[in-house]
Parts: structure tokens; sequence; C-alpha cells
């Protein structure tokens, strides 16, 4: 393994301005090969990640944001069930004649946006024993640098970029970042959460410690990990050593805990602490609020939705 093109335990006003010596970060890794039990009936048959949000699935919401952090190869890891999800990102030639036979042509662009957005790549997680696990999965295609992980029902409002500045961290203090988001105490234990020191950086801290979703009493402060991650590859000979932990799974969690605790192993972690607009898309009350918000905000659907909302919550509520 060539460690030589990471940092390693350097302090970050050391590490600061010496972005030169990095791997560009290309890859981006999405991990949706969850049940999605939360979700059911509707993903009995149907992955999660495909629910749409307005008009676009989820998943979609998902891989624009790599593209936008310049990140353009992308490795979904699936499983059964999963098929749409490479559909979608497919060409479809047959719709695609249709429309065109049609002269829909900004139909056509739609169909065609999602097969052209990034360089696709899947992997299968046979049993779905963990979101570390699932990581994992992306070991032979990921190599030795550092990468991108995004959680596939995790939508990150695309006004508020949060990707870009944590690849731009993991550049100039080296190691691994993970997102960050202060949560009221009695909603911790739903989230990692992580015990943080203050850098010079107002949105960054450095992470001491973590712990999967802990009792608030015991938690070491209310900020949650969000599904946003830049990890070094060091994580994966750890992930190989994890057992499994909480409810059974090997959880990356526990694997980024050993990172923070031991920065010889594969550099420090940092958190960005962002302050935006995120909605879990596995969580009914979370999607539902994901689309109307989505659908404000558009100038298509958003002027008529936004009058008829405003008389609805005027009379039903
Ligand atoms: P969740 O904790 O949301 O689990 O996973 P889930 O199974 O998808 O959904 P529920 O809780 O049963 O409703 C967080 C992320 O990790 C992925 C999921 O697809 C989701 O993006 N994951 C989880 C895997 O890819 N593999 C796993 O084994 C577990």
């Amino acid at each position: 393994m060539n460690r030589s093109r990471r940092f390693h335990a350097k302090a970050p006003d050391m590490v600061a301005g010496m972005t030169q010596s990095h791997p560009r970060i290309s890859k981006a890794v999405i991990p949706a090969a969850g049940l999605g039990t939360r979700f059911l009936p509707a993903t009995k048959a149907t992955p999660k990640e495909m629910l749409p949000v307005v008009d676009k699935p989820a998943i979609q919401y998902v891989v624009e944001e790599a593209v936008a952090a310049g990140l353009d190869d992308v490795l979904m890891v699936t499983g059964r069930n999963k098929r749409p999800l490479e559909d979608h990102f497919d060409r479809n030639y047959e719709l695609e004649s249709a429309l065109q036979k049609k002269g829909d042509a900004s139909r056509l662009a739609k169909v065609q946006e999602s097969s052209d957005l990034a360089t696709m790549h899947y992997v299968r997680q046979g049993d779905p024993k963990g979101l570390g696990h699932a990581v994992l999965c992306a070991a032979p295609h990921v190599g030795d640098e550092p990468f991108a992980v995004l959680l596939g029902d995790d939508l990150i409002d695309p006004r508020d970029p949060l990707l870009q500045r944590m690849v731009e961290v993991q550049e100039q203090r080296g190691g691994s970042v993970i997102a960050l988001m202060e949560v009221a105490p009695e909603q911790i234990h739903l989230y990692g959460c992580a015990a943080v020191e203050t850098t010079e950086d107002s949105d960054v801290v450095q992470v001491s410690g973590l712990v999967e979703k802990p009792d608030p009493a015991d938690a070491p402060s209310n900020y949650a990990i969000i599904g946003r991650y830049v990890l070094d590859p060091s994580i994966f000979d750890i992930l190989r050593r994890t057992e499994p932990g909480r409810g059974g799974e090997i959880q990356l969690t526990d694997a980024l805990q050993q990172l923070a605790e031991d920065e010889k192993i594969g550099g420090p972690v940092h958190g960005v602490v962002f302050k935006g607009r995120r909605y879990d898309t596995g969580d009914r009350g979370d999607y539902l609020r994901a689309i109307v918000r989505l659908a404000c905000e558009r100038e298509d659907l958003g002027p008529d939705f936004r009058t008829w909302l405003r008389s609805y919550v005027a009379e039903e509520m």
C-alpha cells in the first residue's frame, strides 16, 4: 500500500495548504442495499431510493450531488430487489425512440439526463450485514485512494452544498472527514454521535471519538453523523477486522471510531458541521417534508403548489 501519498497524524495547521501531494478524490460510493423496512409496504418490491421526490427518484439527487462535487465515478452498492436502480441510470432505447418519434424533446432530455450523469458501477452486497459491510464491498473498486460515501437515502438539499466542502477539508487536512449536524438531545439516540474539539475553522471540528446511537445520557455531544463521508482507504482494513456491533450489523461508525482514536492508522478524523437542509428519505415524515420543500422551490410547479398549500393550510389546519 502506498501510504506515502497520504497524510498521517499531522496537526491541522501543519497540513493547511499542502494539497499538492493528495490524489484528487474522484470516486463516490453509494450504499443502497438496505432493506428499507421503515417504508413498507412501498419498499416490498421497489427500492426506497427509487421513491420519487417531486419527479425524480431520491437516488438521482444523490448522484447529482456527487457529480456536482467533482466525483463522477460512482459505485452503487446494491442487493436483491434493487435492479430498478441500475435501470434508472442506464439508457432506455425504447422510451427514447418513442419520445423522439413524438418530437417530445424536453421529456427525452429528462430521460437521457440520468444515463449521462456519471460513470456508474455496481457491486452487490449479498447479505445486508450493515453499512460498514456495504462500504467494504467497495474496496476492490476504490483501491488505495480517499473516496466519498453518500448514503442513498439521505438527501442534502441541492441549494446547500456539503460534499464540496468535505472534499476541500480532506484535501487540506488529510485523513477522513464526516458530516455532522446538531440535533436535539432527545434525538441523538437515532444517530451516530461524535465527541469533538473545535478548530480554527468555525465549520470544522476535530473528532476524538464516536459512538453509534447512544442513550442521551451517555452521548458525548449533540453532533449527529449524517450520511456523507470522505474516507481514507485505511478504513477497509479496519472494516475487515470489525465485529458486528449494534443491531448485529458491521457498523461504519465503529470502524471510524478506531480511526478517530489513533491518528497513526489513517490520519485524523474531522467533521464538517452542516447547517443546511437535509432529509432522510427513508423516514416517512422527512420524505414528505422533502417533497413539499423542493416542490415549493421549483420554478415550474412552485407558484401553483404554494398557492394551493397556503389555502390548504389556512382551511384545514
Ligand atoms: P438504514 O439504517 O437506513 O437501513 O441504512 P435500511 O435497511 O436501508 O432502512 P430501514 O431502517 O430498514 O428502513 C442506511 C444506509 O445504509 C445502506 C442503506 O441502503 C442506506 O443507504 N445499507 C444499510 C446498506 O447498503 N447495506 C446494509 O447492509 C445496511
